[in-house]
């Protein structure tokens, strides 16, 4: 299989707990976005790509059992994972760069916190459109790092970040821009918040923004100490974080298209 732009250096199971605990918190933002959207009036087929741990596709099912869901991952680990955490889900796995399913399959794609991590994030959306039915709904989200908020070192850690990153965590900025090309639809936008300004025993949402705590916030930063060049401006960062109360809050862009 190929490469795993997003782990690299870490394992996916070292990843695990991270993205399962990133993912509850996330859906509490997506639950009243997919109400204002309808979602529930989707049916036909959905694909979750990119569905790392499976929670959100599990939440996907719920939330909308008209549709018959599939998922994919490049990462063999996850999915054998999900094939036994969630057997009603037809899993795959796969590079969202070359999806393995026939073209016009699917009436809904749901791609979550994935395309920063990629590589020729274009091509993907060419996969993307090529699967989708006509008419059918794409809904892309991840954050953009320009859109962080907080202070210097904290700005720091992320631009380090971006920079050794090997794919562009402000693809959000392109994303409208390969969408128009393919001839895409905009649907719907929204900018979810995330902040780090409440209280860790409880997230608190005030839609479209979630209040964590000092401390989940931090956790959700962690990922960011992992590759080799950042754990000077890492343990800067993080000393200064718990040192001084440090607040930061970031924008997680929402978009939905239609083919
Ligand atoms: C941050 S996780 C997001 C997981 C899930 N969508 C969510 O929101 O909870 C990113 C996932 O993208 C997967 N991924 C990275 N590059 C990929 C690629 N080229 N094709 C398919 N999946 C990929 C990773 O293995 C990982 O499971």
């Amino acid at each position: 299989m190929s490469e795993n732009f997003y782990t690299q250096k870490i394992s996916i199971h070292d990843e695990m707990p991270r993205l399962s605990a990133q993912a509850n918190l996330f859906r509490l933002l997506l639950d009243p976005f997919f109400d204002s959207i309808h979602f529930e009036k989707e049916s036909g087929k959905g694909l979750d790509a990119g569905a790392g741990p499976g929670i959100l596709a599990s939440f996907l099912t719920k939330k909308n059992p008209n549709l018959v869901w599939s998922a994919c991952d490049i990462s063999e680990e996850m999915v054998q994972y999900c094939k036994l955490s969630y057997p009603k889900i037809d899993w795959k796995v796969c590079d969202l760069r070359n999806l393995d399913y026939p073209d016009n399959s699917f009436d809904f794609i749901f791609n979550s916190m994935v395309l920063i991590h990629i590589q020729e994030p274009e091509k993907v959306m060419k996969e993307f459109y090529r699967v989708l039915k006509p008419g059918g709904k794409l809904l892309i989200t991840c954050p953009n790092d320009k859109t962080f908020e907080g202070p210097p070192v904290l700005l720091e850690m992320v631009a380090k970040h971006a920079e050794i990153h090997p794919a562009d965590r402000y693809v959000m900025e392109k994303v409208p821009g390969f969408a128009k090309d393919l001839g895409l639809t905009l649907e719907a936008r929204t900018d979810f918040v995330a902040s780090n300004d409440g209280n860790d025993d409880k997230p608190k949402l005030d839609y479209p923004t979630i209040h964590l705590g000092m401390m989940t916030g931090w956790s959700m930063l962690s990922f960011m100490g992992h590759p080799d060049g950042m754990q000077d401006v890492y343990s800067r960062c993080q000393s200064e974080y718990m040192s001084n109360r440090v607040r930061f809050s970031l924008k997680l862009e929402t978009h939905l298209y239609r083919k």
